[in-house]
């Protein structure tokens, strides 16, 4: 079995632009607003960064999207796409390069531009099929895990809508405290149990949005990250999961699990060494592409008995004052879902906590955060799972 790369990496800089419809600007404008933030915290320059991993899913096809943008003097430049694992493949990538010794510092980047499209929701582009695979919109591919979480658990129609509902009441009052966020209000409760329905039982309200951003990390070998500041980030397990597109194809498939998120939560414990996620993480971000999948994570991540996620979430586990703050920036609820740049801008809310930085937001010396992505399907995606700390050990 693999050693691991347990706390072999830090971060030591990061930055995030404000997400959003970001009319009033280009890809490479959001570009420049994030790696200006990481460059000042980090207080390095840009031409010390040896080498970039740029994720985009969308916004551009090579590294010279984002050389030719951000002029990077002939430096290795590699796109990542991985679907909504682009942001936090980047930065695997970009911790696996300085681990080796192959560069000293990285820089792990996220962005994209989806809101000039004139389109509405997510425009996913076609990859060959055979035509028997059904060609669903992302709400309506989301939409089967409630109604089989709810047949599955005895749920009525009533207990689903609530649970659903005071998730996205949830992260919509984290994301009225984050500056950075796209929706920066308190949705009421009363709103969200009227939204009109987008794919049954998903309403618009349990959708995240769909907007522009970005958001990256400069990250050196441990060793070397008290050059940079005292106080870096601490990489304890990242890893990645794709599936065979076994629920796919199964008639065993219930709707109410993803295994790849499953697989990967429990390589990313192994290799953190962590035996109790509920205990022991006390800050998670996950990929609330749709409230019925923050739910169906708790299960998954393991920080909510199978069945029980829904009763966890009705008793405030995973409020901003509850005992497992999930998704406390506001998540994709609030930030809208930019595919790239996501899976970093949820290790910026860990970096922010970290340091106390994060404002109204703050919880009390958190010391370990969950970051959670899965691109594609219930049935068949790429699911990410990293794990950062405050200290070493
Ligand atoms: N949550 C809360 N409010 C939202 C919202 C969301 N997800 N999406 C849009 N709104 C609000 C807008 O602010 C706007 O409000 P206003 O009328 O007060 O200005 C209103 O709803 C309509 O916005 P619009 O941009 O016209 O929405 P839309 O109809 O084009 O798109 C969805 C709405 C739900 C279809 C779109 O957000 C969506 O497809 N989301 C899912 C994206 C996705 O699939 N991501 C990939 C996941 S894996």
């Amino acid at each position: 079995m693999a050693v691991g790369i347990k706390d072999k990496a830090a971060v030591v800089g990061m930055g995030c632009s404000k997400f959003g419809e970001r009319f009033d600007c280009s890809l490479e404008d959001l570009m420049l607003e994030a790696v200006t933030e990481a460059l000042k915290d980090a207080n390095i320059e840009f031409n010390d960064i040896d080498a970039f991993w740029f994720g985009t899913y969308c916004s551009g096809l090579a590294g010279d999207t984002f050389s030719n943008r951000m002029k990077s003097q002939y430096k290795p430049v590699t796109r990542i796409e991985n679907k909504c694992c682009t942001g936090t493949d980047a930065f695997r990538n970009a911790c696996y390069a300085v681990i080796s010794g192959a560069c000293d510092v990285a820089m792990a980047i996220g962005a994209e531009k989806l809101k000039d499209g004139g389109y509405s929701g997510l425009a996913i582009p076609n990859v060959e099929s055979d035509r028997t695979v059904p060609d669903l919109s992302a709400p309506a591919m989301f939409a089967f895990l409630g109604s089989s979480y709810a047949h599955k658990y005895g749920l009525t129609e009533k207990q689903l809508r609530g649970t659903l509902a005071r998730i996205a009441f949830k992260n919509h009052s984290n994301g009225a405290l984050n500056p950075k966020a796209m929706f920066q209000a308190e949705v009421p409760m009363k709103k969200i149990l009227e939204s009109p329905v987008i794919a049954y039982p998903l309403t618009l309200m349990d959708c995240s949005g769909v907007a522009d951003g970005c958001s990256c990390a400069i990250i050196t070998r441990t060793e070397d990250a008290k050059k940079y500041r005292n106080d870096p980030m601490y990489v304890k397990a990242m890893q990645i999961a794709a599936g065979p597109a076994h629920s796919e194809r199964h008639q065993s498939y219930d709707f109410t699990t993803v295994k790849e998120t499953c697989y990967a939560a429990e390589a990313a414990y192994r290799e953190a060494g962590i035996t109790e996620p509920r205990n022991q993480i006390n800050l998670a971000e996950v990929h609330d592409c749709f409230t019925v999948t923050e739910l169906t994570i708790y299960e998954d991540l393991l920080l909510s008995e199978r069945g029980d996620g829904w009763k966890d979430v009705m008793r405030g586990v995973f409020d901003r004052g509850g005992v497992l703050p999930v998704n406390i920036d506001g998540g994709l609820k609030s930030f809208g879902h930019p595919i790239g740049a996501s899976g970093i801008r949820m290790l910026y809310e860990m970096w922010l906590q970290f340091h106390e930085k994060a404002g109204l937001r703050q919880r009390e010396n958190p010391k370990l955060g969950l970051t959670h992505n899965m691109g594609g399907t219930p049935y068949s995606c790429v699911a990410g799972v990293t794990i950062v700390g405050k200290e070493l050990g």
